[in-house]
């Protein structure tokens, strides 16, 4: 028999990954609810650590942006490793090898929430807050869905396909298969 993620991890450290628009958040805040774990949200965390919007800091640069995106990260890991968590990233996290080497050491599991082109236009065409989208979400879309897949696919140790699933239903898929190994 294999020695399951849960058996090598004293504390459940569940990383949800993929594109922007897949539902991280919203899943991640549900997960994480259900399974009486705390959450963390890179996005909110930056925001909170910096008094600025994901906005704001594009405009200082895309590199001003990752990088306190890295500090979110390490700070979610490292909390989410003393008790249980759930840590949703930003749909970047994965193009920086140094945050996929410290999820790949802290994560009991990888949830990648995959989802296609066409739901993730419908999922972002409401906000106005993801700069990476301006001038063409479809286009910049499909080009981070050529270029992350691989990346996304590499890290994950759970692919859930979210396709005609509510949030509800991706969380409860997720709960159950994470269950499942415990
Ligand atoms: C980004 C995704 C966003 C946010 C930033 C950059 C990306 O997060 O971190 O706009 O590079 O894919 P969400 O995936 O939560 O939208």
């Amino acid at each position: 028999m294999g020695v399951s993620h849960d058996q090598v991890h004293s504390t459940r450290v569940v990383v949800l990954v993929g594109l922007m628009g897949s539902g991280k958040s919203s899943v991640g805040r549900r997960l994480a609810q259900s399974m009486r774990l705390d959450f963390y949200d890179t996005d909110e965390m930056v925001a909170s650590a910096t008094k600025k919007s994901v906005r704001e800091l594009f405009v200082e640069g895309e590199s001003v942006f990752r990088s306190h995106e890295r500090d979110a990260l390490v700070d979610a890991l490292e909390r989410a490793s003393k008790g249980s968590g759930v840590v949703a990233t930003g749909g970047g996290v994965v193009t920086v090898p140094q945050n996929v080497a410290d999820i790949q050491r802290h994560a009991s599991a990888v949830v990648w929430l995959d989802a296609d082109v066409e739901e993730l236009v419908a999922r972002t065409s409401s906000g106005t807050h993801r700069p990476l989208l301006d001038g063409g979400a479809r286009g910049k879309l499909e080009e981070m869905h050529r270029e992350r897949r691989s990346l996304y696919e590499s890290l994950a140790t759970l692919r859930v396909s979210t396709k005609g699933r509510s949030i509800a239903s991706i969380t409860e898929l997720i709960a159950t298969q994470l269950g499942s190994v415990a």
